[in-house]
């Protein structure tokens, strides 16, 4: 059901997993419930096969009002050789509702290390980008 005749996972499958982690991040940030409210283009840069150990590392880079950019780095590991590939990287948003179901804001995140104000400043630019393509105003 999660790979074809050839051995590789399908990439749904893959996909199902980042957004589930990424899922959780968000909601742990939230602590309120989240939906998907988007995510960003996926390139599988290399195969995944079954047999191998997935390691989904996964950050939140951006807190707006009401929602919030998870990033998540996909890596296979052949267990046999210990070899890690990188094989993809997205970018999923999410939005807190309230009881109502209506957008509700989420604390503020501050950024603190380089690395962090690096992802940050990363993450604004797709968020305008994004709103930008489904013709939302970004503010
Ligand atoms: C996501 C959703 C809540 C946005 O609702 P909306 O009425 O468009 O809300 P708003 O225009 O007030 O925007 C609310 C926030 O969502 C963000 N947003 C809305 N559409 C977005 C999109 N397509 N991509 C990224 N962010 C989006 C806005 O930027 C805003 O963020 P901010 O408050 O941090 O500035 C709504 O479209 C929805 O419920 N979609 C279905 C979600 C779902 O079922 N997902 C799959 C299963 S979990």
């Amino acid at each position: 059901m999660d790979a074809n005749v050839a051995g590789n996972v399908f990439g749904g499958t893959i996909l199902r997993l980042i957004d589930e982690v990424a899922s959780i991040v968000a909601f742990r940030h939230a602590r309120k419930n989240v939906v998907t409210a988007s995510i960003d283009r996926m390139d599988f840069l290399g195969s995944v096969f079954i047999g191998d150990l997935l390691r989904l590392n996964a950050s939140i880079n951006y807190v707006h009002r009401t929602s919030m950019e998870i990033g998540v780095r996909v890596e296979a590991e052949n267990p046999l050789t210990g070899q890690v590939r990188h094989t993809g990287t997205c970018f999923l948003t999410y939005v807190a509702l309230d009881k109502n179901r209506q957008p509700t804001p989420v604390p503020p995140l501050t950024p603190e290390t380089e690395e962090d104000k690096r992802r940050w400043a990363e993450a604004e630019v797709r968020r305008n980008l994004r709103l930008q393509q489904i013709g939302k105003a970004s503010n």
